[in-house]
């Protein structure tokens, strides 16, 4: 039988030689999911022995870290808001630094009681969506994704989070053929630059879905798309908050008041860096 510690220098070794950024921690999780053993556990009980079937189980997982598969879709789960989604291969996993459009849109809910009816464009796992209604009690929610298997994994999560009576998933592009009016509308749309995601880490372009990342030549592509969309769906004084890409902020800023939107106010991420753009539609 081999030994926690045995185990986990060698598969940090191997992580290491495999250009992954936190070899250690990814192994000591990788161990935990396979062992059923707490994460911390992992790490202190490095004189314990592992079960053989545990051990295969490790390998399989390892292998698949080492080809560069990310975490979150080898453990098959991210914490976003405090709350678990479920994320496969068909959706983006879901980035800390989304936080920052929940954040900046709930710092502009007057009443958190209110029957606010909320628009996701481009939803992938719904962890925007359905975090924002998790702390929204009375809203209710429309996720469109052009994607169809990432639908699937936005119901589950939906569903597991018992959310599901307040969020509806449908197939779409953009706004197209949608109507009605919404009080806010959200998005986190593709906005890397064709030509610069092959260069990305392997786990993003590799591993994460094409459609979720690529904006087109300049990266702008989707928000040309859907901006005007917005403004259209946009109940009077309704509230729009895009993700932007590093840098974006001046080009966006721009789409949006050409398709007259107010004063385009901007939100930072942890770090400094701008991540959300949010404006409001006029009276
Ligand atoms: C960057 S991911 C964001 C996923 C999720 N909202 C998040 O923040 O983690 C962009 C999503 O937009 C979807 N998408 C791309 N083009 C679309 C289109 N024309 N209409 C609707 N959704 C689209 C992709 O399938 C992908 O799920």
């Amino acid at each position: 039988l081999s030994k926690i510690d045995t185990a986990l220098r060698q598969a940090t070794a191997a992580l290491k030689a495999a250009g992954c950024d936190s070899p250690r921690l990814d192994a000591v999780l990788l161990l935990a999911e396979a062992t059923g053993l707490a994460p911390d556990r992992v790490r202190i009980e490095t004189d314990r022995d592992i079960a053989p079937e545990a051990e295969a189980r490790f390998n399989a997982l390892l292998a698949r870290r080492t080809a560069r598969q990310p975490m979150a879709q080898i453990l098959g789960r991210r914490e976003f808001w405090s709350l678990t989604f479920r994320v496969t291969p068909d959706v983006l996993d879901p980035r800390p630094d989304s936080e920052t459009l929940v954040a900046a849109v709930l710092e502009r809910v007057a009443n958190r009681q209110a029957k606010l009816r909320l628009l996701d464009f481009g939803t992938g796992s719904g962890c925007l969506l359905l975090s924002l209604l998790h702390e929204l009690p009375e809203a209710h929610g429309l996720g469109i994704d052009q994607s169809e298997a990432a639908l699937v994994v936005a119901r589950g999560n939906a569903a597991s989070l018992g959310l599901d009576a307040r969020a509806t998933f449908q197939l779409g592009d953009w706004g197209s053929g949608l109507e009605g009016a919404f009080e806010i509308v959200i998005s986190n749309p593709p906005y890397i630059e064709s030509g610069t995601i092959a260069a990305l880490a392997p786990e993003v372009a590799r591993h994460e879905p094409l459609s979720a990342l690529d904006g087109g030549a300049d990266g702008l592509e989707a928000y040309r798309r859907l901006i005007p969309d917005a403004a259209r769906l946009l109940a009077p004084d309704g509230l729009v908050a895009l993700e932007i890409g590093q840098g974006q902020e001046t080009a966006v800023a721009a789409l949006l008041e050409r398709a007259g939107f107010g004063a385009v106010a901007m939100a930072a991420d942890l770090g400094g860096t701008i991540r959300t753009l949010l404006a409001r539609k006029s009276r």
